[in-house]
């Protein structure tokens, strides 16, 4: 197994040919509006430093505005050959044919000699990751409702992607991630970047292909099998739901050697440690029990993601629906006065029941999620 380490942000991509990488539009079904290099290059004022708005593994992000005033993002891949193509690819052929709330819609491509770029809708409040860990001045922290409909949303998107049906692929994504989900001006999530996505057959539950991903999200099996399954981007998607609840990333440097973010986390045995481990913003809303036990219960959901077998871990469609239960939660009423929700996970694994009365009672190492029970 080969694989290169991407300039920034540890990223593992494949190095070698094997998912036939020659340079080709012929696959792509639909595709989005070709845009002349021409009109990208006006539209970015000639690919200009003031433009920038992020610097990934395998390009420069551009603001841009177009003729007829429309404000876009411009993803410029760097020119390293087969790897930049293959992104490019990728995105196209899968990105460019879905629509949902929740994906960063693709508007349109351009592919002029060596240069690949990639034309999106502009999301006017980035990426989680800056709201997360690079908030600039005037950037207040997310509040926990955000937080909880932002990972609500992610979710909604991915099990999307998971979700085949007749007309199209199911789609692992492979790089889930806190910098892969932007946000528009309403706060809704929307999973970006398709590069290392892959297209799943109808009957098959996994794509044979090299490790890659962004090193604190790849799940443990894939380090030592060549494949790709969903329950790899529940993983991921968990780790991102740590980082939501902790504002830790998970290879921190806070974390002892050979720890991150989800041993931590799974370590975490009484409320009170749960309490401390929250980012510092959340635990001051503590008072408020129905907000609390809605953070409890999402790490309990997230350890679920997170955990070693993959066979352990909720789909998509499971965590989605939980999460948009947990919301509607406390917006119904549900908690408000600050007693204890009923949790929405209450059978240990083996599918006993366990106690009901407060979801923070649960180790997190041991989430307790079989079946859901509770209606809002
Ligand atoms: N459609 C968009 N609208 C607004 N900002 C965007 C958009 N796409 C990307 N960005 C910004 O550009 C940054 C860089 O994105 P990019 O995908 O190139 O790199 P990354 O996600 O940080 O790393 P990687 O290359 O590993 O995915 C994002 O974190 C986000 O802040
Ligand atoms: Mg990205």
């Amino acid at each position: 197994m080969y694989f290169a380490l991407a300039r920034r942000r540890h990223k593992l991509y494949s190095n070698t040919d094997r998912d036939n990488a020659s340079f080709s539009l012929a696959f792509c079904e639909k595709l989005p509006e070709q845009i002349s290099a021409r009109k990208l290059a006006a539209a970015t004022d000639n690919f200009s430093g003031d433009n920038v708005v992020g610097d990934g593994g395998f390009g420069v992000v551009y603001r841009a505005v177009l003729e007829n005033g429309q404000v876009v993002a411009v993803k410029k891949l760097s020119s390293c050959g087969l790897q930049g193509d293959r992104e490019f690819r990728a995105e196209l052929q899968t990105l460019g044919e879905l629509k949902h709330k929740n994906l960063v819609p693709l508007l349109g491509y351009c592919s002029d000699n060596n240069d690949r770029l990639l034309i999106y809708k502009y999301l006017k409040n980035g990426s989680v990751d800056t709201w997360l860990y690079c908030r600039e001045p005037g950037m207040k922290p997310l509040d926990w409702p955000t937080r909880l409909r932002i990972a609500r949303g992610a979710a909604q998107g991915i099990a999307y992607l998971h979700q085949g049906c007749e007309q199209r692929h199911a789609i692992i994504h492979r790089d889930i991630k806190v910098s892969n989900i932007l946000l528009d001006e309403e706060f809704e999530a929307h999973v970006a970047d398709f590069g290392l996505a892959r297209l799943v057959n109808a009957g098959e539950t996994h794509v044979s292909t090299d490790v890659a991903g962004t090193i604190g999200y790849i799940p443990p099996e894939y380090s030592h099998k060549c494949f790709a399954t969903p329950k790899g981007d529940v993983y991921s998607f968990g780790v991102v739901c740590l980082e939501m609840l902790t504002a830790k990333r998970p290879t921190d440097q806070f974390f002892r050697k050979n720890t991150g973010l989800v041993a931590w986390v799974l370590g975490l045995r009484s409320g009170e440690e749960k309490r401390m481990a929250l980012d510092e913003c959340l635990r001051e809303r503590c008072e408020h029990g129905a907000e609390f036990d809605q953070m409890v219960e999402m790490m309990r959901i997230a350890c679920w993601c997170c955990r070693d077998a993959p066979s352990k871990r909720p789909s998509m469609q499971e965590v989605a629906s939980l999460l948009e239960r947990l919301e509607k939660r406390v917006v119904l009423g549900g908690g408000g006065g600050g007693g204890s929700p009923t949790p929405l996970l209450e059978r240990d694994r083996d599918g006993r029941s366990s106690s009901t009365s407060s979801s923070s009672s649960a180790p997190v190492d041991d989430p307790c999620v079989v079946e859901l029970t509770t209606t809002v």
